[in-house]
């Protein structure tokens, strides 16, 4: 049985929502492993549309096993009100179905207001985060005065742990002009959803292992894309999680050796919410075209998306640091019409060419795309169900990609409808 995890290999957005949703009705155990609700998973089944944000996407099939492990941050708020919305659409949930580390992080409501805070009093520099409080939380979690789930169950630790929170978040809600949080309230508050989200509380680690031996099939359902890693992405314009596959089995608390495949979401073009470097951005009609016919607007935000040409070279990267066995293909129906389509396959920098994007922002900026300019195609890939659907030039497209990134298609998405897929290789079976 091989466990599978699933990363977007860009800066998010590249359509993980299906297909993640196709490997999760074969999987036993879908869990996330980073990020929280800054992520929009919309998943489309039967005609009928789910928007989730720190919810697994397993929770919508029925059957399987949603986790949340200890590399989320979660907001307990958000997640009832999740919960509810979820389950006004007829979706059951029950701790049977949902399960959460006992050591999650949790988001309260000064992150999402330092977050807030702080992105709208910098005059330059702004990282356009989703103002969710994501950074905030994962900050206190390395400064170890996060509230974590397991603190709900006891009233003098909790109130321990919030004390200790408040006297590093008061002194730096002064410095920004903002109220003392108020103790008493926020304890009322937590207490009042504590026993609605202890329900779900379980040590994760330990469930997972057990499920793993037992030869369960595992989905590890990433968030964001590896641009946006905090380590290896365009930072400081990048989220505050490790996005990469390697995160999968810390962010759930199974060694390395459980993951058997990863599968790289790759969208046929470039888009990036927010700000930060984006080498092949578009300020033109194509790029509009690309915006317009690929709907990229921001599903947690509404913001429209940046929009570019493939970039070859930067997928090369994240196939390398996600160990991508193989990707997943999506919108290259977007691409229908263009007479030729460009394909970054390297930067300039101060005339000397390189392979892959470097480090240092100074040289980023700098760094100009190389492109090699591909024959479009006229005809509609929208739906195309096998090779022979699809016109010759965008087979060769395809092909190019492969060939730039070292990675081969394991499947290739021509809609949102789950049945428009090309599928060369089962992540699960392989
Ligand atoms: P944060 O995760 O809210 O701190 O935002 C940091 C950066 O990550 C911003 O550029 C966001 O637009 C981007 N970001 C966060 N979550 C997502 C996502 O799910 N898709 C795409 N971009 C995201």
């Amino acid at each position: 049985m091989a466990n599978v995890v699933v990363v977007g290999a860009q800066w998010g957005d590249e359509g993980k929502g299906k297909i993640v949703d196709w490997l999760s009705e074969r999987a036993d155990v879908i869990a996330r492993f980073q990020g929280g609700h800054n992520a929009g998973h919309t998943l489309v089944i039967d005609g009928k549309v789910y928007k989730l944000n720190a919810l697994p996407s397993g929770v919508v099939r029925g059957g399987k096993l949603s986790v949340i492990g200890n590399g989320v941050v979660l907001d307990p708020w958000h997640l009832v009100s999740e919960i509810a919305k979820i389950r006004e659409q007829g979706v059951t949930i029950t701790p049977e179905t949902l399960m959460i580390a006992e050591n999650t992080a949790l988001i309260m409501p000064y992150h999402g207001e330092l977050d807030r805070a702080r992105e709208a009093q910098v005059a330059v520099g702004k990282i356009g985060t989703t103002g969710r409080g994501i950074g905030p939380c994962y900050e206190d979690k390395v400064g170890r005065r996060v509230i974590r789930v397991a603190d709900l169950a006891d009233q003098a630790t909790l109130e321990l742990r919030v004390d200790r929170a408040l006297v590093h978040h008061n002194a730096l809600r002064a410095g920004l002009g903002l109220e003392a949080v108020d103790r008493d309230a926020l304890i009322a508050a937590l207490n009042a959803i504590a026993a609605e989200i202890l329900q779900y509380a379980a040590p994760v680690w330990k469930v997972m292992n057990e499920l793993r031996r037992a030869g369960k099939r595992i989905l590890f359902e990433g968030a964001q894309g590896s641009l946006l890693d905090i380590d290896f992405g365009t930072y400081p314009y990048v989220t505050s999680s490790n996005v990469i596959a390697g995160q999968a089995a810390t962010g759930v608390g199974l060694g390395p050796n459980a993951i058997d495949f990863v599968l790289g979401i790759v969208k046929a073009y470039t888009t990036r919410v927010g700000e930060g470097p984006f080498p092949t951005e578009l300020h033109d009609a194509d790029g509009e075209r690309l915006g317009t016919r690929g709907h990229e607007f921001g599903t947690v935000t509404g913001r429209k998306r940046r929009c570019g040409w493939f970039d070859a070279a930067l997928v090369r990267q994240t196939c390398a640091i996600s160990g991508i066995n193989g990707i997943a293909l999506t919108k290259l129906d977007v691409l229908d019409g263009f007479e030729t389509i460009k394909i970054c396959t390297g930067y300039m920098l101060d005339g000397q060419a390189l392979d892959y994007l470097p480090t240092a922002a100074d040289q980023q900026a700098r760094c100009t795309p190389v492109y090699e300019e591909i024959e479009g195609w006229s005809e509609s890939t929208e739906g195309a169900r096998s090779w022979a659907d699809l016109p010759g030039a965008a087979i060769k497209y395809v092909r190019r990609v492969e060939e730039l990134i070292g990675c081969p298609v394991a499947m290739l998405s021509t809609s949102p409808e789950r049945d428009d897929t090309i599928l060369v290789t089962d992540p699960f079976e392989d």
